[in-house]
């Protein structure tokens, strides 16, 4: 103990006090490394060359023989204490990790994705293409921006008829603000009747979906930008009934087989003679319902025989060739066939709507 006292920097010399000291600081370090990166550390910080033990052992040469031969067995033996505890813990880490790699189940099945899907417009309007393509019906698309021409001329709607006022009108300012008076949002998708017919000689068939514009205060069912399809066949030939079997299918095919429809006559200038078609309700089936107003019946589209004026507008022989056509809201079949009550929710952007279709 004298000698302790006696040698030149008695803090730093190396004794049994201070090992132990060292011993309690690495085992304590030692239990908090978790992973391979903070064990190296404190290798190189207490066994490597310049580590503090190596330092102590390289430094017991400077004591007493006396106490060199306990100090240095001391620390010899706390060298191998930290050695094999470093080995233990290296082996307690690993087991760790491999033990959280037992408890990944790798054969559970992988979490889905969000997926989108398509509106149920769209939806819609598939549907009903499909179903006119299964007939012969080509689908082809047209302006949403139409010429006066088009919306109205061609389809026996002159300046100053009545049906004009039908429809409220969107029409389109030029960049400079004045009123291109000859150009408008589409009020139907009719327009593309007189566009396809000029473009093609018959047969025809083509279905025509497309968006449609009308100024109108929107309310649960009426927007001022909704969806139509129109269609259209022209050939020798073509008689009321062919609509009637066409139609008839076409509400059979997305409404249920089981049914019915009744035409009634209705007016529009572009169709002569003009109607418009019903299915039976599908919820009362025809009983009565709030669905069908208490009526049974549920007016799906617009139709009729093509006018002569229309055909021969585009330059068909009238004499020669008949067709029908016909206009439907796609809002409208969607509405009846998912029980939607507001026509507003279509465009509303709400995933909470959207994502039931
Ligand atoms: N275009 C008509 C409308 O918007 C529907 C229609 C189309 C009617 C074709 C007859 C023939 O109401």
């Amino acid at each position: 103990m004298s000698s302790r006292s006696e040698a030149p920097s008695s803090s730093d010399a190396p004794s049994e006090g201070l090992i132990e000291t060292l011993r309690a600081s690495a085992l304590a370090e030692l239990g908090e490394a978790s992973d391979g990166g903070e064990l190296d550390e404190w290798r190189v910080r207490y066994l490597g060359r310049k580590g503090q033990l190596t330092s102590i052992l390289r430094s017991l040469a400077s004591l007493p023989v006396e106490e060199r031969r306990t100090v240095g067995a001391a620390a010899n033996q706390l060298r191998t204490a930290l050695e094999e505890q470093l080995q233990a813990r290296t082996d307690e880490l690993r087991n760790a990790l491999s033990t959280a790699a037992e408890q990944l189940d790798v054969t559970l099945p992988g979490r889905r994705g969000h997926r989108g899907g398509l509106h149920p417009v769209t939806q819609t309007i598939r549907d009903i293409t499909d179903a006119f393509a299964a007939m012969g019906f080509q689908t082809v698309e047209g302006p949403e921006v139409e010429l006066e021409r088009y919306n109205f001329d061609a389809l026996n709607i002159p300046a100053d008829h009545p049906a004009r006022d039908l429809w409220d009108t969107m029409w389109v300012e030029s960049p400079d603000g004045e009123d291109r008076s000859d150009m408008l949002l589409r009020t139907h998708t009719s327009p593309m009747q007189a566009r396809v017919m000029e473009k093609t000689d018959p047969p025809v068939r083509v279905v025509v979906p497309g968006r449609c514009y009308r100024y109108e205060a929107t309310d649960a069912t009426h927007e001022w930008c909704f969806h139509q399809i129109e269609g259209l066949a022209v050939d020798e030939g073509i008689s009321f009934a062919d609509m009637k079997g066409t139609l008839y299918e076409f509400a059979r095919r997305i409404f249920g087989s089981e049914r019915k429809v009744r035409f009634r006559v209705d007016f529009f200038p572009f169709v002569e003679p003009g109607a418009e078609m019903a299915i039976d309700c599908f919820k009362c089936n025809g009983g009565g319902c709030n669905l069908c107003k208490q009526t049974g019946w549920i007016e799906i589209l617009g139709a009729g025989m093509v006018h002569p004026k229309v055909l021969e507008g585009v330059g068909y022989d009238s004499e020669k060739y008949t067709g029908f056509a016909f206009g439907m809201g796609v809002e409208r079949i969607a509405m009846l066939r998912h029980g939607i009550d507001d026509v507003r929710l279509f465009a509303a952007g709400d995933l909470r709507f959207l994502s039931q279709f």
